[in-house]
This record gives C-alpha cells, sequence and structure tokens, in this order.
C-alpha cells in the first residue's frame, strides 16, 4: 500500500492545543531556543512501549519490527502516549538499530535477548559487508512515519522529534551483534585495531546524518541523537572514539539545517560534561546522576538541559514524594533552558497513573 503525504488523513484524535502556545508554536522548540516559558515542556525518552497496555495490544497482532516497519502502525503507537497523557513532543516510533538492518545486518528481536544481528562485524574484512543505502528509499517507511506524524500534529502545538543512535552506540552494536554486556568485541577493536574501529566509525558516522537529514526533511523539527553506551569508554579514547564522531554528525546537520536543534543524550555522562560542552548541540539530555542545576555551570550560556528525572522514580507508590521529586527536577531544570524528561527510557512496568502524574505536575507548574 502506498501513502503519500497528500493523501494522509490525520485522526484529529489529540489533546487541544495549550493556550500558552501562541501560534501553535511547540512548546519544545520554544524552550530550545532559549525562550522563557511558564512551565518546562514535557516527554519521555521511550514515551511509547511495554507500559502501555494498548501498545501490549498492538503487539499482540505485530512483532516490535513489523510495527517499525509499517507507517499505520508505527504512527498509532507513537500517538498512544499523546493521546493518553498529552505530551509536548512525540518521538517518532522506532529504533536505533534499524539503519544498520538498512546496511546489511541481519537484525531479530527476541522477548528473552533483545535485539541481535545474527552477522555482527567481527573481522575487518566484515566492514566489506556493510553498504551505503539511500533512507528514502530504504528506509521509506520511516519516511511516510513522520510525513504522517506531522499531518497529525499540525496545530497541536505538539513538535515531532527524529532521532538515530551515535556513531559508538551504533558500532557497539554492530561489532557486539546484541546488547552490551562485557563490550568486549567493541573494546578488543579500540584496543588492538583502533584503525579498522576509525573505519567502522566513519562509514556509521555518514549514514547518520543522511538518515537523519532525511527525517528532517520527512517533517522532523528536532533530533534526537542517543549515545547510550559512551559512558563505557575508557577516557583517554573517549574524545577520538566518541566524541569527534558525535561532533561530525552535530557540525554536519547544523551546517545544512541551522535552526532544526540537535539534542544529544549520553548516557553515565557525570565525569564527561566539562568535555562534551565542548560540542555544537543545542541541548544535553543528561541522566539522573547529575544534578542539572550544578551540570548548567559547566555549559556554555544559552545551552539548553533536558532531563533528568530517575526512572525508577516512576514505580513510587508514595504519589506525593513522586510529585515533589518532579517539582524539585523542574527547580534545578530552571524557567528558560529547560526540557522535562527522564533521566533514560519509561522502563517496561511502570504504573501508567504514575506517568500521567508526572506530566500533570508539569503541565500545573507556574514559575
Ligand atoms: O523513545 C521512544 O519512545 C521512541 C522509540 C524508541 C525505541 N527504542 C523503541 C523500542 C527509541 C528512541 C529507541 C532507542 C533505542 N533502542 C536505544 C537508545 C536509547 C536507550 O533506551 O538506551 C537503544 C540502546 C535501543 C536498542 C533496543 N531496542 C534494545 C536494547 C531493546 C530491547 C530492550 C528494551 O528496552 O526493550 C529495544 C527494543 C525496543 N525499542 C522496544 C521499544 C518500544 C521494545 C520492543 C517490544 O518488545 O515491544
Amino acid at each position: 500500500m502506498t501513502m503519500t503525504s497528500t493523501r494522509y488523513q490525520p485522526t484529529g484524535n489529540l489533546p487541544t492545543p495549550y493556550a500558552e502556545t501562541p501560534n501553535f508554536e511547540p512548546l519544545l522548540l520554544r524552550a530550545l531556543k532559549g525562550e522563557t516559558l511558564e512551565r518546562p515542556p514535557v516527554w519521555m525518552m521511550r514515551q511509547a512501549g511495554r507500559y502501555m497496555p494498548q501498545y501490549q495490544a498492538v503487539r499482540k497482532r505485530h512483532t516490535f519490527l513489523e510495527i517499525c516497519h509499517t507507517p499505520e502502525v508505527a504512527v498509532e503507537v507513537t500517538l498512544q502516549p499523546l493521546q493518553q497523557f498529552g505530551f509536548d513532543a512525540s518521538i517518532i516510533f522506532s529504533d536505533i538499530l534499524i539503519p544498520l538492518q538498512a546496511m546489511g545486518l541481519e537484525l531479530a528481536f527476541t522477548d528473552e535477548k533483545g535485539p541481535q544481528f545474527a552477522n555482527p562485524v567481527r573481522h575487518v574484512d566484515d566492514l566489506k559487508r556493510l553498504h551505503g543505502f539511500d533512507p528514502m528509499v530504504d528506509c521509506d517507511f520511516l519516511i511516510k512515519s513522520l510525513q504522517m506524524m506531522r499531518h497529525e500534529l499540525k496545530d497541536t502545538g505538539i513538535a515531532l522529534i527524529g532521532f538515530a543512535g551515535a556513531p559508538w552506540t551504533l558500532a557497539s552494536y554492530a561489532l557486539e551483534g546484541c546488547s552490551w554486556k562485557t563490550g568486549r568485541f567493541s573494546k578488543q577493536w579500540l584496543f588492538e585495531q583502533p584503525e579498522a574501529l576509525h573505519q567502522l566509525l566513519a562509514t556509521i558516522t555518514a549514514m547518520v546524518i543522511d538518515y537523519c537529514d532525511a527525517q528532517i526533511q520527512a517533517g522532523a523539527q528536532v533530533i534526537q541523537l542517543f549515545d547510550t553506551w559512551a559512558g563505557n569508554v575508557p577516557t583517554a579514547y573517549y574524545e577520538a572514539f566518541v566524541q569527534a564522531y558525535q561532533a561530525q554528525v552535530i557540525d554536519a546537520l547544523k551546517a545544512k539545517h541551522p535552526t532544526v536543534a540537535v539534542i544529544i543524550f549520553v548516557k553515565h555522562s557525570r565525569g564527561l560534561l566539562p568535555t562534551m560542552a565542548k560540542l555544537n548541540a543545542d541541548c544535553f539530555s543528561l541522566d539522573e546522576l547529575t544534578r542539572l542545576d550544578e551540570a548548567r555551570n559547566l555549559f556554555p550560556a544559552g545551552t539548553v538541559l533536558q532531563g533528568n528525572l530517575d526512572s525508577t522514580a516512576l514505580f513510587l507508590t508514595d504519589k506525593a514524594k513522586l510529585q515533589a521529586l518532579t517539582e524539585a527536577t523542574i527547580a534545578q531544570g530552571g524557567q528558560s533552558h529547560y526540557v522535562f524528561n527522564l533521566g533514560h527510557g519509561v522502563l517496561p512496568l511502570t504504573p501508567v497513573e504514575n506517568v500521567a502524574l508526572v506530566v500533570d505536575t508539569i503541565k500545573n507548574w507556574h514559575w
């Protein structure tokens, strides 16, 4: 079935725009521009997913990869948390491993083991197996999902976020073949075959730039890069193997799309912040190990911070405590240059009423 952006009819099933959003300019975009706001915008990494009964119902009918590959279904699950909780931003439903699949790695997801590649990169010769691809053609499902989402979000004040894995995290997946356990293969290449690792990182970096560029052309208004495994790299190697490639992606995107904000999430970034501050990113997404108000002093003026309520706080049965932790996070974030998020993604089994409580707490906040 072909579905073009002009023929797509939005479901119209989203909350009404917020009064504080003149001309429907999304609150997230205003925060990323540095405007002083009455309350921060709120969205959550992994806001669509297994903790939601509606998502589980879709998963009974489709595998995870089928959802990613079918625009109508990807849009359905992308909309679910917006309809239920009224987030200020929408992150397109996909996965950071989708483009590695397009490069020739055979991807499977199982409930027990998570993502796995049948043919990981293990030898220098394996690099020849990785091929380039045209995101517009080979990831046309993602392009269509983004186009359809932009139609859905028209005039709602909800911003659309596209994303990609950062080069180090993607290279690690290609080498490990599965979720990081010891990082044995990635570190072997780091210590023993640095030139081959640079080659792999350069190939992936060029791909990530094209992939994000295509998402922007399809309607993404913000790009978030996920460097989930960056915090595991020995300090002596960090700048050359992790940050240099993040910088290439950010600089290329900013050169091509100066007005599109780039957010970077580095997991376990405590201790890396002074180094990270040299990046040209518009916004840094911090995990719960760092205090936002202390981190702010380490970044240049005008930098936007995002974060960082502990994802596990959403399991609290003491609602007043959860509300207090949410408010403390906002207070540390500040009245401008701040976007509310979690320190990492929403966890499976998170009680939905606690997600609602956190979103409502933020929406009721007034500086
Ligand atoms: O944030 C969102 O709501 C958008 C969708 C999104 C998913 N994955 C959906 C997903 C995003 C942005 C990601 C990013 C991602 N994927 C990262 C980086 C951020 C992070 O959380 O660290 C990583 C490392 C992956 C790789 C990945 N995908 C793993 C390790 C797993 C299995 C473990 C897990 O947490 O589920 C996935 C599967 C996955 N990606 C699911 C979802 C909703 C669960 C799939 C299912 O079983 O239905």
